[in-house]
Formats: structure tokens, sequence, C-alpha cells
């Protein structure tokens, strides 16, 4: 899910049990557009020690054990993604996110694996130092750990992908370890898990009370069958840092706090390109959206009053 403004759903800052009606879709899936929050300040970032080969899960452990936090950010497509590797991002997520995003879906739910497929080839194309991980979409790996097999076997082996993740707590461990058993490395999400949204019924914040201790008993679930992360999303933050603090394995939070070991977000998120009112762990550390609208309005009308393309832009 995890989520998005026009894209992600707005979270709940206040304990309720009723589906914040502003976070009525995730990640940038469709919905009508209100304001745009305002963009945050450009910020330089100092030069993190990263590996220029392509990063692996002994980075990403290694990285717990100093207390260094880093950054993954959702792609799919070669082009962003060789952005994104440029820019030393360290882990690059295929999410299913792609449902709203890229598909238009209201959910994630009926995004395929057919529909995955592609894009994850094409970010490990434009990825060459970034470690890609798949998104398992929802119905195919619920159903066994040999039907997880099946599936992380077509994202490593057709894809390229380096690792995979899956939603789900302590029901999804034996899945874990046979991934993990077989030599695919595996993140497991926790929290506001979208391909759930059925059961769970809105876009709320997960682990709230009595429900904070059945988080952490998934989250060390998920650590003793094999994960070698884990992605809080919609936690609270005092949730969280327990939870990172009770994990060898790396937290990899959205909405969860500024005490996960890492973060993520989805990138139209992190840029600016989604519209609408985004949830309030979103912070858009750019506006892509309207120069993208400004420049496709100028070349409109430019090819329309045949100022384009002149004769500096032509062939003799
Ligand atoms: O699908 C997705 O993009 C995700 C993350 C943002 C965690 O699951």
């Amino acid at each position: 899910m995890s989520s998005s403004a026009a894209s992600h759903p707005t979270v709940q800052s206040h304990p309720s049990s009723a589906p914040d009606p502003e976070m009525a879709t995730l990640y940038g899936a469709p919905t009508p557009t209100t304001a745009a929050s305002p963009t945050a300040p450009t910020r330089t970032a100092a030069p993190a020690p990263r590996p220029r080969r392509r990063t692996t899960v002994r980075d990403l452990a290694a990285w717990k054990d100093r207390h260094e936090k880093w950054a993954m950010l959702t792609a799919y497509d070669y082009t962003t993604a060789s952005v994104f590797d440029e820019a030393e991002v360290p882990v690059l997520l295929v999410g299913d996110s792609a449902a709203n995003v890229v598909y238009g879906y209201d959910t994630t739910v009926p995004v395929s694996v057919e529909e995955l497929l592609p894009l994850v080839r094409a970010v490990v194309r434009g990825a060459p130092h970034a470690m890609v991980v798949a998104d398992l979409p929802f119905g195919s790996y619920q159903a066994s750990p040999a039907q997880a097999m099946e599936t992380a076997t077509r994202f490593l082996k057709d894809g390229g992908a380096q690792a995979v993740k899956l939603e789900g707590g302590a029901r999804v461990a034996p899945q874990i370890e046979l991934l993990v058993s077989a030599g695919v490395p595996v993140m497991g999400h926790l929290g506001l898990t979208p391909q759930s949204i059925n059961t769970i019924g809105g876009y709320r914040v997960q682990g709230r009370e009595d429900a904070g201790a059945a988080l952490l008993a998934d989250a060390l679930a998920l650590e003793a069958a094999g994960a070698f992360a884990v992605v809080l999303e919609v936690v609270p933050s005092d949730v969280a840092a327990r939870i990172s603090k009770a994990l060898t394995i790396p937290t990899v939070g959205i909405g969860a706090g500024v005490d996960c070991d890492a973060q993520v977000l989805v990138w139209q998120d992190m840029a600016g390109l989604t519209s609408g009112r985004a949830p309030r762990f979103v912070r858009r550390f750019a506006d892509l959206r309207t120069p993208l609208r400004d420049a496709a309005r100028a070349y409109v009308a430019d090819v329309r009053d045949g100022h384009y393309p002149t004769v500096e832009y032509s062939y003799d």
C-alpha cells in the first residue's frame, strides 16, 4: 500500500475506528483533486557512504548494526529507476502501488503478476546499483508456500529482482521460511496492509493500544521466519520505535515515525507528481506536477500556433 495523496490516503491522526474519508484511496489512485500541500524546502543531501556496487541484504544488516538510516523509494519504469539509481537510492521497490500510480486502479487488489513483471524488468535495467525488491501482488502467495515460491521465482528469474516483499504477519511465516530456504530474500510488510483493505475496512492507523503487542509479535514472527527487513505502514511512532528496537533486522517506515531504521515513500508522492491532499506522512520534496503540466501546455500551444518545430529543430 502504502500510501499516496491523490495519492495517498490521509491517515487519521487520532484514535478512531472509522475510516478517514480523506483516505479513501492509496498510492495515487484516482480521487477528486483538492488543493495540493505546500512543497517542502529543497535540501542538499550529505553524501552517504553507500556501496556503488549493487546493494545487498548484508549491507542492510550492517547498516542496522551501525544505526545508519537509509531510504527506499518505489520505482516502476526504466527512466525514473535510472534517476533514482543516480541519486544513490540504495533500495527500489516495484510496489503493488503500481496498481494505483501506474494502472489507475482504486486499490492494490486487482493488480496481477503479469502487470508487475514488465515493470520489474524495466526497473532492474535502469538501476544497476540499487537492490530491486518486487512486491508479490494479492492472490499470488497467500494460498501456500508453494504458490509463493512459484511467484517469487518469476520475479527473480524473469524479472531480475533481487528480493520480494509480501504482506502479513505470522500467517505468512511458512511462505517466508520456504522462500528464504530456497535463496529468496524476503521483505515483510505489517501495519496498514492495503491488500487486506477489504477486511481492514478502511485506510486507518494500525497497532494502537492492545494491537501494538500483536504487531510486535507479528514482526518477531517475520524475523524468526527469515525476513531481511519489515515495512511498517501507518503505525504509531512509539509502537514502531519499540518494534525497531526489538528486531535485529531493519524496519522500513511509511507513516511510522522517525525511529524506524529506514523510510519508504511512493516516488510520485515524494516528488509532488500526485495531486490532491496527501496523507499526513507524505512530505513532498519537490512539486513536479506543476512544471510538467505547464511544459505539456506550452508544447501543445506552440504546436498549435506553429512555433514548434522552428528551423533550429528541423533538418535541411
Ligand atoms: O506498494 C508499495 O508501494 C508499498 C510501499 C510503499 C511500502 O508497499
